[in-house]
């Protein structure tokens, strides 16, 4: 199965959205989830490749908060990086900011290049296993000797924990875009330890996905808050980040750290 029309849909949505988060997703909470939890793992030294960065709405975001030397982003879809290069121009970060079109199947960076590189919502777009498996490695590649691979990404199992429950009360099962293929964490665990990688799993979102996608439905009439900027999604963006865990929460991220030998 071939990804062009998933870079054609990527491609339309940086035309539609220009430097939004919208191009990205419209779930705002979760996307400020995801900057906090990956930039915990970014540091002020540090040289950091953001893999599928769309229109660098979230790399830009890194480099506000946690400064790093410099960070590269690469997307396949080329209008994005035309539109994170404009939003480039003109800005005064410590960090030093580029953007170049690339694939997450095959980097083009010599073994060993960064400190930190991460995917946020993008291995899911490869088609099959076998692709999101060689994204994995190339991640790995280019990551220096004890650096860290931070994957944020979706996943099924929780996604089946929370049709569970939404099938008690009768509600409809949430579904997977139709070109995503959310990762099995029973798989990524199989690989990571095939191949004596330590990981850490980061689950940042459980309690906000309750809320969002079970709860508002179940305690509110959801037509009066729709959408994602509801006071609903804003408590329960709250909530999340006094209390996680779970094990409600699609967007999970795992946290690799590359061998020093
Ligand atoms: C859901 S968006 C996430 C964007 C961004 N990472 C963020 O945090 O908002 C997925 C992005 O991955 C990119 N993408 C999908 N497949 C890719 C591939 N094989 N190589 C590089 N980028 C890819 C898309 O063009 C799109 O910009």
């Amino acid at each position: 199965m071939s990804q062009d029309h998933i870079k054609e849909y990527w491609e339309q949505q940086a035309h539609t959205h220009a430097d939004s988060h919208w191009a990205s997703w419209g779930d705002h909470w979760m996307i400020d989830l995801e900057i906090e939890t990956i930039g915990k793992h970014i540091g002020p030294h540090d040289h950091v490749l953001d893999i599928g960065c769309a229109n660098g709405y979230s790399a830009f975001r890194q480099a506000e908060l946690r400064r790093p030397a410099a960070i590269t982003g690469v997307d396949f879809a080329s209008a994005m990086i035309d539109a994170a290069n404009r939003s480039n121009q003109n800005r005064s970060d410590a960090t030093t900011l580029d953007f170049q079109v690339g694939d997450v199947r095959a980097l083009d960076f010599a073994d060993s290049s960064f400190d930190v590189a991460y995917t946020t919502r993008v291995l899911i777009n490869l088609p099959t296993w076998e692709q999101q498996k060689q994204g994995i490695a190339e991640c790995l590649r280019v990551v220096k000797p004890n650096g860290l691979v931070v994957l944020s990404e979706g996943f099924w199992e929780p996604l089946v924990l929370l049709n569970a429950m939404r099938a008690l009360k009768a509600m409809p099962p949430l579904v997977e875009h139709d070109f995503n293929r959310y990762l099995k964490m029973s798989s990524l665990d199989l690989l990571l330890r095939d191949r004596d990688l330590p990981y850490t799993v980061e689950d940042f979102s459980s309690i906000y996905y309750l809320g969002s996608r079970f709860l508002r439905e179940l305690v509110t009439d959801p037509s009066a808050y729709p959408g994602f900027s509801n006071p609903v999604n804003e408590r329960f963006f709250h909530l999340e980040r006094e209390f996680s865990g779970g094990g409600f929460g699609i967007q999970q991220a795992v946290v690799i750290r590359k061998p020093a030998g």
